[in-house]
């Protein structure tokens, strides 16, 4: 992708590239952050070793994007397919925005761009798959259009998770 600048809906200016080696650091203090939170994810709160935030975030995944504010890392997304073969059309996201950049629009600014950018790759529809029953970020989804397809009781430490879906 070529890097670019995305506004949010609050008129915040972030600049958007390709993840690099250079950005590894800081994606994995970010993330780290929000795993040691709890926060949206299901791995153990706690340390995250730096090999399952490699796995986790970078490794085989068909894009990885960095969003930055004035230069600071403001948030990430990955894109990969959510399933192999024939399923492979349907892609998989991940989001998180760092927590003194949240609540100006930076989330759903990514959440949209990361819609282009996996339409570029030739993905057509979209699916969350573990979207914790209490996650703030459920009403974002629903705006942008995403449907609850399911509902999987007692997912993560006894709280259920929604998968939601949408066509791109
Ligand atoms: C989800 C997340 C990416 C949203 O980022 P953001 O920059 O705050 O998003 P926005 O400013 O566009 O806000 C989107 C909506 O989420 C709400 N929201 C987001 N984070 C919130 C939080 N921590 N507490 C309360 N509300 C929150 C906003 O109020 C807004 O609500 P609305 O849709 O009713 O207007 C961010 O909170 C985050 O990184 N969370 C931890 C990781 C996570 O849960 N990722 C998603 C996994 S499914």
């Amino acid at each position: 992708m070529v890097a670019s600048p995305i506004r949010t809906s609050s008129g915040v200016e972030l600049t958007a590239a390709e993840a690099t080696p250079a950005d590894h650091d800081e994606l994995y203090e970010a993330f780290a952050g929000v795993v040691a939170a709890g926060e949206g994810y299901p791995q153990a709160p706690g340390p995250l070793a730096v090999a399952d935030f490699d796995d986790y975030w970078l490794d085989h995944k068909s894009l990885v994007v960095v969003a930055r504010l004035e230069g600071r890392l403001a948030g990430s997304y990955y894109l990969k397919p959510n399933f192999a073969g024939r399923g492979a059309h349907i892609a998989n996201a991940g989001y998180f925005v760092v927590p003194d950049v949240r609540g100006q629009g930076a989330g759903e600014a990514l959440v949209r761009h990361s819609f282009g950018e996996a339409r570029r790759l030739g993905f057509d529809a979209m699916q969350f798959n573990l979207v914790f029953e209490s996650n703030p970020a459920r009403r974002l989804y629903e705006r942008l259009g995403f449907e609850v397809v399911g509902r999987i009781p007692e997912a993560v430490d006894g709280e259920a998770a929604i998968v939601y879906w949408r066509r791109l």
